[in-house]
């Protein structure tokens, strides 16, 4: 999604463009009819338009309020699944928390619940938007993970795992790279969230481990 298909959708234009594609059928067997459809309408955001609905199909489910979030599939398949989240956000009730890889704003919709204040920051600028959008309750600006622009928040973290489609083992191949994002908040509260089948014995992190299965 770029950052002028984003515009268009924000739009009041973009949005009835949403609502029309939201009620086409996009199974296997109509996805060709439907976007044609949408591509009959309108073909410069025709593609932007179907990312976005069938991303909120995906996410029914693993994200709450996906159905009017604007998000794209790839979001949607890296973001934290909403009983963690929420079980996260629980324990952070009443603080203030900057969510320094913040996405569409899947964790940032939890941590509105209960949190006093909160923050969020992604260095993708499209996305950093998708999430003030969809989580007008936060303070959404672009930045790195590795320079947050908060000075006493806790900070909740999520660096990206797959590369090419394949899992990470190595932390300094997280995005942002694990080891430096520990030494930037090492100092302050944190919680980072860490795929299974990362090998930690190369980190030297002595706080707790909470392990979620869903
Ligand atoms: C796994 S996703 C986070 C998903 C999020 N927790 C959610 O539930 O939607 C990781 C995010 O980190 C962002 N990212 C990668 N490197 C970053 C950095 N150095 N600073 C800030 N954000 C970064 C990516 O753009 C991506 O949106």
């Amino acid at each position: 999604m770029t950052p002028e298909d984003l515009d268009f959708l924000l739009t009041a234009a973009g949005r009835a463009l949403l609502e029309f594609a939201d009620g086409l059928d996009f199974s296997r067997t109509q996805v060709v009819a439907s976007t044609e459809a949408v591509r009959r309408v309108d073909p410069q955001h025709a593609a932007a338009a179907i990312d976005v609905v069938t991303a909120r199909a995906r996410a029914a489910g693993r994200i709450r309020g996906a159905d009017r979030m604007v998000l794209t599939d790839e979001a949607v398949q890296q973001a934290t699944a909403w009983p963690v989240a929420a079980l996260r956000a629980l324990r952070l009730s009443s603080r203030v928390v900057h969510d320094v890889t913040c996405s569409v704003g899947a964790e940032l919709g939890e941590l509105v619940r209960t949190a006093d204040r909160v923050v969020g920051s992604d260095l993708d600028p499209v996305r950093a938007r998708m999430a003030a959008r969809n989580v007008p309750e936060a303070l959404v600006c672009v930045a790195d993970a590795l320079a947050p622009p908060t000075r006493d928040a806790v900070i909740v973290a999520d660096p990206a795992r797959r590369s090419g489609g394949r899992r990470i083992h190595d932390p300094a191949q997280l995005s942002p790279p694990l080891p430096a994002l520990l030494e930037v908040v090492g100092g302050r509260d944190h919680v980072i969230k860490c795929a299974p089948g990362l090998d930690t014995s190369v980190l030297d992190h002595r706080g707790e481990v909470e392990v979620v299965s869903l």
